[in-house]
C-alpha cells in the first residue's frame, strides 16, 4: 500500500487528540476536551426558517454552484461586520472559504514551500500545525505570554534565522482569545508585531474566530484593522458565532493575495456550498447578529465564571490557569514533572476529560500542560468536572513526590 501514498500523505499523521478524543465521547463522562461551541448557541429556528424559504423560494441559486470567490451578497454582508470592527476591505479582498480551516490549508498552499519557516505561538491551533506541515512548512515556536506572543524572542529568532540564510514567510497568530491557551494580545504588542512585519518583510496571519466572543475587558483593534501595509490575512468565520456545520468563513487580504487564494480554492472544492452561503446571508440580513452574539456571550461568560470558581475552589498550590476575556478555552499549567498525557487515563477513569496540551507545542514542549474548554458542559457538570479533576491531580502530585518504593 504504502508505494502508493504521495510523500505528503506518507508525512502526514492523524492528530493524537483525534484518537483521545474518541474516549471522551462516552455519555459518563465530563468532557472539557472538545473545541466545539454550545448547540444551545446556535439559531436553529431562524436557520430553518431561512432553508425553508431560500429552497422553496430561490432553488435555482441555493441549489445551484456559487462562484469561487462566493456569493457577492454574503461578501458584502460579511465586510458590513468586520468594517463595523475597523476593517477597512473591498470586496475583490474578500474570499469565502469552506469555514476558516480551508482558509489554513489555502494559505498553506498558496504561500508555503517545503522547508518554509513560520513562525507560530507556544502554544498554537492545532489545526493550523496541521495545515502547515501537510506543505512541509517548518514551524518555529515562540513563547505565548500573558499579553501575546515574546517579541523580543520572535525578535531573536528572526535574527538568528536570517544569519542562517534562511527568512520566513509569515507569522500565524490567534490574538483575540487564543485557542488553546485564552490569552489576548495587548494593543501594544500588536502594533509592535506589524512594525517587526514591515521590517522584516513578512505577512501576518491573524486568525480571528473568538475575536467577537468578548465578555470581560475593554475592545482592542485586530492586527488587520491596524495594517496599513497589507500585510494582514485575516480569517473571520462564523463557526463559533452562528454555527460551525454551516463552514463559512471569509478570508480578507489584498487583492493580489486574495487572487492566488481563488485560483487555489478552484482546485480544492470549486465553490463553499451555495446553500449554506444562502442562510448566512439572510441571517445576516434580516437578523440583528450583535444581539445574536450578546445572548452567546452572556452564555459563555457565565460557564467561564464557574469554572474559574471551581478551579480556585478545587485545584491544590501549584497549579496555575489563565483567565480568558472570551473564547471557549482555558489554559492549565501543572507543576513542572507531571504529564497530563500519562494523566488521562486516570481522569478518564474518573469520568473527566480535558485536552492535553503537547500537541499545540511545536517544539514538543508543554507536557505539563491541558486545554480546558467551559464550552460545552452545563454550570453544574463544570462544577463538579473541576472538582473531579483536582481529585486526579491530587493524586498525581502525591505519586510524584512519594519516595521511589524499594
Ligand atoms: C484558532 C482556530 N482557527 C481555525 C479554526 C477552524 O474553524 P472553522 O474551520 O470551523 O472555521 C478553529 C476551530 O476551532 C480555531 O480554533
Amino acid at each position: 500500500m504504502e508505494r502508493f501514498f504521495s510523500q505528503r500523505a506518507r508525512d502526514v499523521r492523524r492528530s493524537v487528540l483525534r484518537e483521545l478524543l474518541k474516549f471522551t465521547q462516552r455519555p459518563e463522562i465530563i468532557s472539557f476536551a472538545g473545541g466545539t461551541p454550545d448547540p444551545g448557541t446556535f439559531p436553529w429556528e431562524e436557520l430553518a426558517d431561512i432553508a425553508a424559504r431560500e429552497i422553496r423560494e430561490d432553488y435555482a441559486r441555493a441549489l445551484q454552484y456559487s462562484t469561487t470567490e462566493g456569493d457577492t451578497g454574503l461578501r458584502e454582508e460579511l465586510l458590513k461586520v468586520v468594517r463595523a470592527d475597523g476593517i477597512e476591505a473591498e470586496l475583490d479582498e474578500i474570499v469565502i472559504t469552506t469555514a476558516s480551516q480551508q482558509g489554513l490549508d489555502l494559505i498553506a498552499r498558496t504561500l508555503l514551500d517545503p522547508g518554509d519557516v513560520v513562525y507560530v505561538e507556544l502554544p498554537t491551533y492545532l489545526g493550523a500545525i496541521q495545515a502547515f506541515r501537510a506543505v512541509g512548512a517548518r514551524l518555529v515556536g515562540i513563547p505565548l505570554e500573558e499579553d501575546g506572543m515574546d517579541l523580543d524572542a520572535l525578535r531573536e529568532r528572526i535574527a538568528a534565522d536570517k544569519a542562517r540564510g534562511e527568512r520566513a514567510k509569515f507569522i500565524y497568530v490567534i490574538p483575540d482569545f487564543q485557542n488553546p491557551a485564552g490569552v489576548r494580545w495587548s494593543e501594544g504588542k500588536r502594533r509592535e508585531l506589524l512594525g517587526i512585519a514591515a521590517e522584516e518583510d513578512l505577512l501576518v496571519v491573524e486568525d480571528a474566530p473568538y475575536r467577537a466572543l468578548r465578555f470581560a475587558g475593554g475592545p482592542i483593534p485586530s492586527l488587520k484593522a491596524l495594517d496599513r501595509e497589507d500585510r494582514v490575512i485575516f480569517l473571520f468565520t462564523l463557526s463559533k458565532i452562528l454555527a460551525p456545520g454551516l463552514r463559512i468563513a471569509a478570508l480578507i487580504g489584498s487583492e493580489g493575495i486574495v487572487d492566488k487564494i481563488v485560483a487555489m480554492k478552484q482546485a480544492a472544492d470549486l465553490c463553499t456550498p451555495a446553500l449554506t452561503q444562502a442562510l448566512a446571508r439572510e441571517f445576516l440580513r434580516r437578523h440583528d447578529l450583535e444581539a445574536h452574539m450578546e445572548k452567546i456571550r452572556a452564555c459563555y461568560r457565565e460557564k467561564r465564571d464557574r469554572m474559574l470558581a471551581a478551579l480556585g475552589r478545587y485545584m491544590p498550590g501549584g497549579v496555575r490557569w489563565t483567565e480568558p476575556e472570551g473564547g471557549l478555552f482555558l489554559w492549565v499549567t501543572l507543576p513542572e514533572g507531571v504529564d497530563t498525557e500519562r494523566m488521562f487515563p486516570k481522569a478518564l477513569e474518573r469520568k473527566v476529560a480535558y485536552v492535553i496540551g503537547a500537541p499545540f507545542f511545536v517544539d514538543g514542549s508543554g507536557r505539563n500542560t491541558m486545554r480546558l474548554s467551559f464550552a460545552i458542559a452545563t454550570p453544574e457538570e463544570i462544577e463538579e468536572g473541576i472538582r473531579r479533576l483536582a481529585e486526579v491531580v491530587k493524586e498525581e502530585l502525591a505519586a510524584l513526590s512519594a519516595p521511589a518504593q524499594l
